[in-house]
């Protein structure tokens, strides 16, 4: 089995913040072209973090990548400004639902489309959105903040997808939302990233569900990846099982315990 190219490789990259805390202790990852990939892990992870340094989008929370290196299908990347990112095709969509509270759906979707400029294509890609997103269509006139948490993380990706990306960051689509409307979400995202191609990077600490669309996932600990493989052998291990996906007993404080538990119970065994 030949292995995908790679659409965007970090390569051991540090991230400090305010010039003196170190997030990220040397995180490398990849996703491979046409496929999901997920970040996983707990609060402070680093996820966030992450995914914005991939994006360029550290500068305004007094953040930088100090060290390692961040690719865009083999050409570096970590110079360019989020304008120009948006431009070669990589869009993030923000924790929290980033809409415009005052604006419509419609009004949100097309800021989406603010590096473009042909107003047919626009026209286009806004009833693209639509077919995928037929909730927004119907919601196209209300003001985001009248519509609901799904419609507005909906609402949210649909902006994203304005300016036509070839590479969704995605961070935590599924937070404050019912399990019901979170598998709605991840249900058009398997639908564009099939039918549009469009490669997502997902974070995500709803691991159960992540890894349930997902083709490959990392799992993160205090700014480090501690584990990753194919999203079924993850869905499938042990360890994974008893931390992430709430199939274990005993409570404990990180993932690297209950791995380090397991060795030594093997050992002893
Ligand atoms: N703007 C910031 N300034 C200082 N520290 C930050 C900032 N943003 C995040 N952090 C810290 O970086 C770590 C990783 O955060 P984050 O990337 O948001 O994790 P996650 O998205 O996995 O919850 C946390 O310890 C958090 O407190
Ligand atoms: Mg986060």
């Amino acid at each position: 089995m030949t292995t995908p190219t790679p659409v965007l490789t970090v390569n051991g990259i540090e991230v400090i913040y305010n010039h003196v805390i170190l997030v990220l202790k040397g995180v490398s990852l990849q996703l491979a072209e046409g496929q999901i990939a997920a970040i996983l892990g707990g609060n402070g992870a680093g996820k966030t973090t992450t995914l914005r340094a991939i994006s360029n989008l550290l500068k305004g929370e007094r953040g930088e990548v100090t060290k390692g290196s961040i690719e865009l299908r083999g050409e570096r990347i970590e110079n360019l400004t989020p304008a120009d990112l948006v431009k070669r095709g990589v869009v993030q969509v923000m924790e929290g639902r980033h809409c415009f509270a005052h604006l419509t759906i419609e009004e949100n979707l097309l800021t989406g489309a603010y590096t473009r400029k042909d107003k047919g294509e626009i026209a286009a890609n806004l009833e693209k959105v639509y077919t995928y997103f037929p909730r927004l269509k119907t919601r196209r006139t209300s003001q985001a903040a009248y519509t609901s948490g799904g419609e507005q993380q909906m609402c949210a990706i649909g902006r994203a997808l304005m300016a036509n990306p070839s590479v969704v960051l995605l961070d935590e689509p599924s937070m404050g939302l019912a399990p019901q409307i979170v598998e709605e979400v991840f249900e058009i995202v398997k639908d564009l990233n099939q039918k549009e191609k469009v490669s997502f990077l997902i974070a995500e600490q709803n691991t159960n569900m992540a890894l349930r669309y997902a083709n490959y996932g990392y799992i993160m600990e205090s700014g480090r990846i501690v584990m990753d493989g194919a999203a079924e052998d993850l869905r499938n291990n042990e360890d994974v099982k008893e931390f992430y996906l709430g199939m274990g007993g005993a409570e404990r404080k990180s993932f690297k315990e209950v791995k380090s538990y397991k060795r030594r119970k093997r050992w002893l065994a």
